[in-house]
């Protein structure tokens, strides 16, 4: 399957998709980085046995010196203190800056050790390797990375405030929190440093859970919401194939919905625009995630959010007909969730989604479709817009 094309500013870099890449990764890493000595393999604890020995064994056979480091992948572990620790190992083995790093999992460890890349002497180049469905056809994509922050108790006051006091909610930098859960400002430092190359190999899937599999099927959806309506269709068509993991279908879903990402952060890296379109439905989700994290895991949020999302587009008058479109039949089609699982504090859940992405004002920011393929921004819903949303997923 032909590779996807990424415009970054530091140059083109390729997303390869397909069944049983990872034995290539080694001759790849020296055709495209080719003064590298040394790959530090930044790795999931749970494929360090698996799926990273293969990719060790390919990278030591094109004569590549291994330095590894395992990550128990946890929204705590994504932290400045394992940054350190990679940044330390790397001192030690004399990393120099024409090596390279790869960075093998979920989001979590590919957040966290592409931040440790993007900033050890200044940066060394970064491979993506994704192990999970989510990272391969979201989080590996654009060059974000990242480290959560802990937050005292005073920051997360979430007290109403609508009327623009000053107040420590207010002094949050709401343009880089995507939300607050445990006590953790998620992905509040990083910075935007494109891979050189991204590998998702499709037979990692066959070791992840079904519900993280459906969790990354909430991420595709959002993507043929974004992209068009044959998208969404060849996902129904295929959800069987898809549930008995079916190489050929996975190499396909990847790679159909890594290139909805690809083409949106090619034009727009650094998020001046359109790039915000990929937060779609994830107002909502951000803040049933904030509230109930125990119980829901990021793609499920998702999956709610993007039925609160329709719901809100048509109340806006953006998606007349939204109704009709059944976006929770789809979702609930595919084993996805589409209401909340527990009771929620409406208030709570209202001032969450005002920490997620606050307008200058306090308004709450919302990503609406006016279709299928025609997203845009709402820049201070209305309390009918976002109450239409809520009800729509029982909260
Ligand atoms: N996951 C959203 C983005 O990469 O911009």
């Amino acid at each position: 399957m032909q590779a996807i094309s990424v415009q970054s500013a530091q140059g083109q870099y390729d997303i390869h998709v397909g069944d049983a890449l990872l034995q290539g990764v080694g001759v790849g890493i020296v055709k495209r980085i080719p003064k590298a000595r040394v790959a530090v393999l930044v790795m999931d604890q749970s494929i360090a046995q698996t799926w990273a020995r293969e990719v060790a064994v390919s990278l030591e056979a094109a004569g590549l010196r291994v330095v590894t480091h395992v990550v128990v992948a946890s929204e705590e572990n994504k932290s400045i203190a394992q940054v350190e620790k990679v940044w330390r190992r790397m001192l030690t083995e004399r990393v120099q800056r024409s090596d390279v790093l790869c960075a093998m999992g979920g989001g979590i460890v590919g957040d966290m050790a592409a931040f440790a890349a993007s900033t050890y002497m200044r940066g060394i180049a970064t491979v993506m390797l994704p192990t999970t469905l989510l990272a391969m056809v979201d989080a590996a994509i654009g060059g974000k990375t990242a480290v959560n922050l802990p937050m005292s108790s005073d920051a997360l006051d979430t007290s109403v405030n609508s009327g623009g006091a000053k107040n420590s909610q207010q002094s949050l930098p709401t343009n880089l929190t995507n939300n607050v859960t445990n006590n953790l400002a998620k992905n509040m430092a990083g910075t935007i440093c494109a891979p050189a190359w991204v590998v998702s190999d499709v037979r990692t899937l066959s070791t992840l859970s079904a519900r993280e599999f459906r969790c990354g099927l909430a991420e595709c959806v959002k993507h043929a919401l974004l992209a068009d309506e044959p998208m969404l269709s060849w996902l129904e068509k295929n959800r069987e194939g898809l549930r008995a993991m079916d190489p050929a279908r996975l190499v396909e879903l990847v790679h159909r919905s890594a290139s909805v990402k690809a083409t949106i952060v090619s034009r727009d890296e650094q998020e001046h625009g359109e790039r915000a379109h990929l937060n779609l439905g994830h107002t909502f989700a951000h803040a049933i995630e904030s509230l109930l994290h125990e119980q829901v895991h990021h793609g499920e949020a998702v999956s709610i959010g993007l039925v609160a999302m329709a719901a809100a587009s048509q109340a806006a008058g953006w998606w007349p007909d939204a109704d009709k479109f059944q976006l929770s039949k789809r979702l609930a089609d595919l084993g996805l969730p589409i209401k909340v699982p527990a009771a929620v504090d409406r208030a709570q859940l209202k001032n969450a989604m005002k920490l997620d992405k606050k307008g200058q004002s306090g308004a709450i920011r919302l990503v609406l479709l006016k279709g299928i393929g025609h997203p845009g921004v709402l820049d201070a819903a209305s309390e009918q817009v976002i109450h239409a949303g809520l009800d729509a997923i029982g909260a």
